[in-house]
Formats: structure tokens, sequence, C-alpha cells
């Protein structure tokens, strides 16, 4: 097997150094070519066109008859570029193969191919190009290799997909052995172990993963302690996996997915209503205040907000915290679903700005100490301007409250507002960016929150964690359904 290895990983320009040589092991055009997802042909009036996922179109100008060759090996993607070329030359000898080359080459730069690992008549792995930005790495039988920390190996319908932020494509992993190659490189591997490990793979075919994976930012080489080029970066170690991945799949660039308000659950799930309905019969109305009681000037306010970890010895009443939810929360105008004018769900107008008018943030508040209201949970129902007193633990509460004072240094507050998104609200309209707008929903009540704090002599302070398992458990909610993603901490001064 050693020297099958050494053979295999050397046979292209095979120097006579006896195995040690860097000389590629892998050639991309060895790679069956087909349309990477999202790609779709339009045909009219005899003339065709690719246009992809982003709208971008790229003229097809073949000979009907070499079209219909062309789509069907593509379909097929059993084939390389080059053996492409020739079938479609073959069966229809009139083929302008200037055009037919230039069709290939367009494809191929803009990044519309996906490229599979044929072996044994299937395809092993497939590596989809996100964009221009890809590039094919290759590999060598010298040295050793060693997965990212921030790769990332998960299933994929039948297939369990290789993703890392850190390239600019994915690779598929279609049989149990590339999958099997995947996972041991948690550990530096040389070539040379990688055959002797994974005898039912062919050398050449490790030759070719091993690059499909380099090709995708999922692995790199290593020295001889196993540290690869991101150990000895700075800006890559004060990166978290998770938060690496998150961005990149969160943001455009870095990946295949649809990105947007497309709606996918249009027709199949009906859209949450866009205001929470009551859920407890035990309500406290709040004050809503006159136009022109409170006035406040904003670039005052902008200059004097502070956070502020104290509970003062007035505790806070709760006609402040009615006028406080008002110019935070109260929802000012409902905006039906109206389907023909291409609003497909209900929206509401609130004194802070929503992604898509959705309004997915339940405020939940613990209450400790407030003039006028007893302690305990309470839900703010935001278009009757009322709490809803909610039935829950009180050694619970006190847990979460304790939680917000370690939170600041150990000062309690009067009152502790959870926010919990009802998380399907967004993602029934935007794919990849729901999470990430829900959080930037966060950050916009946040400082409606500041500003309101302080318009009324408050003592405002955003919290950075809180625990959703036990929030979750401490009002009854399910933790895939509405979670709590913010806290904010409020007293009296
Ligand atoms: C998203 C976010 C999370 C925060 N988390 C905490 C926290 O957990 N504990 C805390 O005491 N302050 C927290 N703060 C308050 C910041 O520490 C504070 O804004 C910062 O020190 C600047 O002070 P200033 O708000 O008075 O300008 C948070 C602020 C924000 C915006």
């Amino acid at each position: 097997m050693h020297e099958e290895a050494r053979r295999a990983g050397t046979e292209k320009n095979a120097p006579a150094g006896e195995g040690k040589t860097s000389a590629p092991i892998f050639d991309p055009e060895s790679l069956a070519v087909s349309l990477k997802r999202g790609v779709r042909l339009h045909e009219t009036d005899g003339r065709a066109v690719f246009v992809d996922a982003d709208g971008v179109a790229l003229a097809l100008p073949l000979s009907p008859e070499t079209r219909r060759i062309f789509l069907s090996a593509l379909d097929e993607g059993a084939c390389t570029a080059n053996e492409l070329a020739d079938a479609a030359l073959h069966a229809a000898p009139s083929t302008d193969a200037a055009s037919l080359y230039y069709v290939l080459a367009q494809l191929e730069r803009g990044r519309w191919f996906r490229y599979a690992l044929r072996s044994g008549g299937r395809n092993a792995a497939t590596l989809e190009p996100f964009s221009r930005r890809f590039d094919f790495a290759d590999a060598s039988v010298t040295g050793r290799y060693r997965l990212s920390r921030f790769a990332c190996l998960r299933r994929e319908e039948d297939d369990a997909a290789l993703e890392s932020p850190l390239g600019h494509g994915r690779l598929l992993l279609h049989t149990s052995e590339a999958v099997a190659l995947a996972a041991a490189l948690s550990r530096p591997l040389s070539f040379e172990e990688m055959c002797v490990l994974h005898p039912a793979l062919a050398p050449k075919d490790i030759g070719a993963l091993l690059a499909m994976m380099r090709s995708v930012g999922a692995l790199f080489p290593c020295d001889a302690e196993g540290r690869i080029p991101e150990d000895g970066s700075e800006q890559l170690r004060q990166w978290e996996f998770y938060d690496l991945l998150f961005h990149s799949r969160s943001r455009q660039g870095r990946h295949g997915n649809p990105i947007g308000g497309s709606c996918p659950f249009l027709g199949e799930i009906l859209p949450l209503p866009g205001v929470k309905r009551p859920i407890s019969a035990e309500r406290v109305p709040l004050h809503r205040p006159e136009t022109g009681e409170r006035r406040a000037d904003f670039f005052e306010l902008a200059e004097m907000r502070r956070s502020l970890r104290i509970q003062g010895e007035r505790p806070l009443g709760v006609k402040e915290l009615g006028i406080f939810l008002h110019f935070v929360g109260g929802v000012r105008e409902i905006l039906p679903a109206s389907p023909e004018k291409g609003y497909w769900y209900e929206a509401s107008l609130r004194p802070c700005a929503g992604s898509g008018a959705i309004h997915e943030l339940e405020y939940y508040l613990t209450v400790a100490r407030c003039d006028g209201l007893p302690p305990g949970l309470y839900r703010y129902d935001p278009l009757a301007h009322a709490l809803e007193r909610l039935e829950a633990d009180e050694k619970q509460l006190e847990k979460l409250l304790k939680g917000a004072a370690r939170a600041m240094r150990g000062a309690r507050c009067d009152v502790l507002i959870t926010l919990a998104a009802r998380f399907q609200r967004v993602s029934w309209k935007y794919r990849s960016i729901a999470y990430s707008l829900l959080l930037k929903d966060v950050g916009a009540v946040f400082q409606q929150m500041y500003l309101a704090a302080s318009a009324l002599g408050l003592a405002p302070c955003a919290l950075g964690a809180g625990d959703s398992d036990d929030f979750a458990e401490t009002a009854g909610l399910d933790y895939f359904s509405e979670t709590s993603v913010g806290e904010f901490a409020l007293s009296g001064r």
C-alpha cells in the first residue's frame, strides 16, 4: 500500500525524489461537472440563458442540438468538462467549438459548476463553490494534514456536509469511507498514514479528497507539532467556532443558501399572529401617557444616558413602568395581512424599529420591587397596554433575579425585563438571517429602553447573557418556540 500510495502521489510531474516531493496529487480537471444548486435554464425565442440564484445571467450561444447534448451531460454530472466538450463535438459535428469552449470557460470562471469526485462508477464527494472567490487548492504526499477547528461535519439529507467559514465552498461527502477520512483528520495524518488507515479508498481518491477539503478551507498542512496556520493567527485565535460560523452563515458571501425575505413556509405553515394572544386572565392595566404629558430633549437624553447598576431608595412605580413600556413596546398600529398586496403576515408599528415590522420580541417582567405592583412574573400585552400576571415559582424567579445581579457586579434590580423571541415569526419570512435579525432587534429595543429609562430618571442596565432554559422553565414556555434572547435591568433611583 505504501508503494501504491507513493506512486499515486508522484505519478504526476514526479521528480526522482522518492516520495519527498511536493508535486501536486490532484487535478481539478479530473472532476465531473454539473450545474450548482439554484442555477436555472430559461429558454425564450430559441435563445437559452442560465440564471443563478442571485439573478446573474449567462447566455448559452449553442445550437439546439449541441445545447441538448450539453445540458443532458451536465444533468447527469458524470463527465469532466473536457469529456463534455468531446461528447458534444462528437455527437453534433456542426458544433461551433469556439462557442462551446467559451461557455465552458464562463461556467468555470463564474463558479457555476459543482465538481464531483467519481469513484467506482459513483460520486464519492461533491464540491460546491459559493462564488468567484473560490479557488482550488492542491495537496501533496509529503507532510501531514489536519482539520481546521472551524470545520464542521454535519448531516444533510443522505450526505455529510463538510463546511468551514474559512473557505468559499463546501464539500458533500457521499460515502462512509470519505466521511471516515474526514473525521480521522481531527488528528494530524500524513498521506501514507491515510492510505494505511483507509485501504478501501484508492490513494488517488485520498489525494483528491484532501485537495477538495483543502479547497473548502476545512483542511490545512500542519507542522511537526500538529499546528496549522490558524493556530498562530492572533485574529483567528480570537474567533470562537460558533461565532465565525454564525457570522459567515448569516451574512452574504460565504454560503450558497437562500438568503432574505422569501417566506419559505408560505402556503405550508400559517404565520404566527402579529401580537401574541393573551395568556392570563389576571391583568393589570397600565398608565398610558397623554400627548405632551412628558417632554424630554432627545439630545440631552443622548448625552445623559448611562448604565446604572443601582437600586435606588425609591422603588420603581407602576405608573413609570406604564410610561416606559408605552414608549418602548406599545403597539401603535396593526398592519393586517393582505396577500393581494403582497403582505403575507400580520405586522405592527411600535416605537422601536423591528425587522420586517414583525416584532417577535415579547417582554416578560420579573418584578422584585415596584410601587403599586405585587412581586411576581408578568407578560406585557403591547396591544392592550396591560400586564398579564403569570403563575411562577418564587424560587425560580429569585434565581433569575440573582443571575441578573451576578451580571451587574452584585447589584440587584427592581424589575428584570426578559426579551423572549417568538422565533418562528422571523424564520417564517427570512432565510439564513432570522437569528441575526432578531439579535439586531434586541439591540434596537435595548437602546430604546435606555432612552426611555433616562427620560424617566430610572436606573437602566442591559445584560449580556441569561439562561434560556431557566427562563423557559420559569415562564412555562417552549424553548424552541419562544426563547429568551436578552435581559434588561430596571430600577428606581
Ligand atoms: C448588549 C449589551 C450587554 C450588556 N451586558 C451587561 C452586563 O451583562 N452587565 C453589566 O453590568 N452591563 C452590561 N452592559 C452595559 C455596558 O457595560 C455599558 O453599556 C458600558 O459599560 C458603557 O457604559 P454606559 O452604558 O453607561 O455608556 C451591556 C450593554 C449592552 C449594550
